[in-house]
């Protein structure tokens, strides 16, 4: 079968995580995807965090599945003239080194645009044009910098960063849907362009919802579905909601059995609307379905701590799996706390490709997730991250190097 990307090329000059989770997207949909690293080290990535010495990381692995891995010192002037033959065979450049190094290369856009007109360049940088557009940036300052971690934790708490990589995975998602937006593009215009995403602005957009509150807190100074409300109180800006829900209806965490020493025997309980009746009659407090001070969303926001800690002491006499099968009998929205450890166990997700089991030559079986993005037409098969350097003769070769340029360009540490 074809896949969605076929015959698209990449020069991959990603590293750590933001960029190369958006080219092992694009090599998932089908791309050919080249990373480019200097000999010797390679993607930084390759050497932190690991769990078997000499072997290429899980950071590393599970970022760069189905690309290829050419070594190249772009700083040498022979490196140079190799890149430039890549940028005149590929269609996308995709880097996030730190604002600037690309330009310091010698390779600036209007460089690349002489070289070869219809490319995109794609870049993923810390911060948009502005104060900080100069900065180097990591995950944890993009969740910051984004107002996530603002908007994050408990009120009696500091701020606090979120586990989910929202500013690297989540920028290298945004930079995925702009390549293949400017590549549609350059179907009706044959021109390539600059696609940038900002760690920052990645972080914003997911946290829409947060700048939606402010504004609402700046018209009405109060929040009603904010655990603030009614006791506690409201300043001039989006609070950290603990565990309430970012939507218009009403959630929070509740134990389950076992919570006093199981970290995650919780299940998360929507109080939705229209599952009053049933959430009533499930938790045994059948008079709250006509009492004027429950019977309706409004009524019940001053008293939201309250309903949530009656159907805790429900919720605390079963595990949240059967917590779950319980109010799933009466379509209550409702999820359980799952561990890393029960999701990497998951048979569901195995049969979905999900979580995939991959083979590497020096490390052996490991889990990764799989592509999230399920095509029906341009299905993903997740194959192992490429070794150091495992490409590099292959493609000079077919970038028309013969044997003995590849051999010179060895002895000079050019690759
Ligand atoms: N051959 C020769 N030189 C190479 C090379 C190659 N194949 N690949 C990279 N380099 C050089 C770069 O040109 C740069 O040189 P310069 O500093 O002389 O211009 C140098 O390696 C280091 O690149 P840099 O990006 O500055 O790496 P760093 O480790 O110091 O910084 C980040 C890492 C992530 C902080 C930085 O790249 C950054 O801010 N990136 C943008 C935001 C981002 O993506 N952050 C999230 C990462 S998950």
């Amino acid at each position: 079968m074809t896949k969605a990307l076929d015959g698209v090329r990449i020069l991959d000059f990603t590293h750590v995580q933001s960029g190369p989770t958006c080219t092992q997207l694009l090599a998932w949909f089908g791309a050919d995807v080249i990373k480019v690293e200097r000999a010797g080290e390679g993607d930084a990535t390759r050497g932190q965090l690991r769990d078997i010495p000499g072997v290429d990381s899980l950071y590393f692995t599970m970022l760069n599945h189905n690309k290829r891995s050419i070594t190249l010192d772009t700083k040498k002037p022979l490196g140079k003239e190799v890149l430039e033959t890549l940028i005149k065979d590929c269609d996308v450049l995709v880097e996030n080194f730190a604002p600037g190094a690309l330009d310091r290369m010698g390779f600036s856009w209007e460089r690349i645009q002489e070289l070869n007109p219809k490319m995109i360049v794609a870049s993923v940088k810390g911060f948009g044009p502005g104060p900080y557009e100069h900065c180097k940036v990591y995950e944890n300052v993009a969740q910051c910098a984004g107002g996530s971690a603002a908007t994050t934790g408990f009120d009696d708490g500091p701020p606090m960063v979120t586990g989910a990589q929202i500013g690297d995975s989540g920028s290298g998602l945004h930079l995925a849907l702009g390549i293949v937006t400017a590549l549609y593009q350059r179907t009706q215009t044959g021109r390539g362009q600059k696609v940038l995403t900002s760690m920052q602005d990645a972080v914003l957009n997911l946290c829409r919802v947060k700048l939606r509150d402010q504004q609402r807190l700046e018209r009405t100074g109060v929040m009603e579905e904010y655990p603030q409300y009614p006791n506690g109180t409201f300043g001039d800006s989006v609070p950290r909601a603990g565990n309430a829900s970012g939507g218009g209806q009403p959630g929070w965490i509740l134990k389950c059995k076992g919570w006093e020493t199981d970290p995650n025997a919780y299940i998360y309980f929507v109080a939705q609307a229209p599952a009053w009746g049933v959430i009533c009659r499930v938790i045994g407090k059948e008079e709250w379905i006509s009492h004027p001070d429950y019977a309706t969303p409004r009524a019940r926001l001053p008293r939201l701590m309250e309903i949530f800690a009656t159907v805790e002491e429900w919720t605390k006499t079963m595990t949240k799996f059967q917590a779950m099968d319980e109010m799933n009998q009466f379509d209550i929205p409702c999820g359980p706390i799952l561990s890393m450890k029960e999701i990497a166990e998951e048979p569901s997700l195995r049969a979905t490709g999900t979580i995939v089991e991959v083979d590497h030559p020096e490390r052996g079986k490991y889990l990764t997730v799989g592509n999230p993005i399920k095509l029906s037409d341009s299905p993903t098969e997740v194959e192992r991250s490429p070794l150091l350097g495992e490409h590099t003769e292959q493609v000079l070769a077919q970038l028309g190097y013969t044997g003995e340029q590849i051999a010179h360009l060895r002895s000079e540490h050019v690759i």
